[in-house]
């Protein structure tokens, strides 16, 4: 009985460590969750991933300040930009993960 319950307990620990990693490295996942819905079309104002000419002059901020706009929210010029994309059950390490994702794929 001993060694059953040191193998579950081993077994929960590792999925625990896996899932941590995954969802810390995965800003496509995080975008393909939170933020498609708006920035996959450009609804609402959001600048579109991929439409390099929407993102130009928003990757010349520093990306301290677009993960500050994404975590805390933004009201710019063309639009409300939700906190965490009204997902605040993110980590702020996740947005940060989505946001390297959207300029990485939008210049
Ligand atoms: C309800 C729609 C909506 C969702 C969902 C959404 N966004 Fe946005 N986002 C916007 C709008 C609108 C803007 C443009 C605001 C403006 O510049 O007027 C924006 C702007 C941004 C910007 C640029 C900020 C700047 O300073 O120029 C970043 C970065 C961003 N969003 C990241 C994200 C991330 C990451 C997610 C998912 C976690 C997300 N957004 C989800 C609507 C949304």
């Amino acid at each position: 009985m001993k060694s059953l319950t040191a193998t579950v307990a081993a077994i929960a620990l590792a999925g625990m460590a896996t899932a941590t990693t995954a969802v810390a490295a995965d800003g496509k996942g995080v975008y393909n969750q939170a933020c498609i819905a708006c920035h996959g079309n450009g609804v609402a104002g959001s600048p579109k991933v991929g439409d390099k000419e929407a993102w130009a002059d928003r990757v010349t901020k520093d990306m301290d300040t677009l993960y500050k706009h994404a975590i805390e929210g933004f009201q710019g010029e063309d639009g409300v930009m939700p906190a965490k994309g009204g997902y605040t059950n993110l980590s702020d390490d996740e947005v940060r993960a989505a946001v390297d994702y959207m300029v990485q794929e939008s210049q």
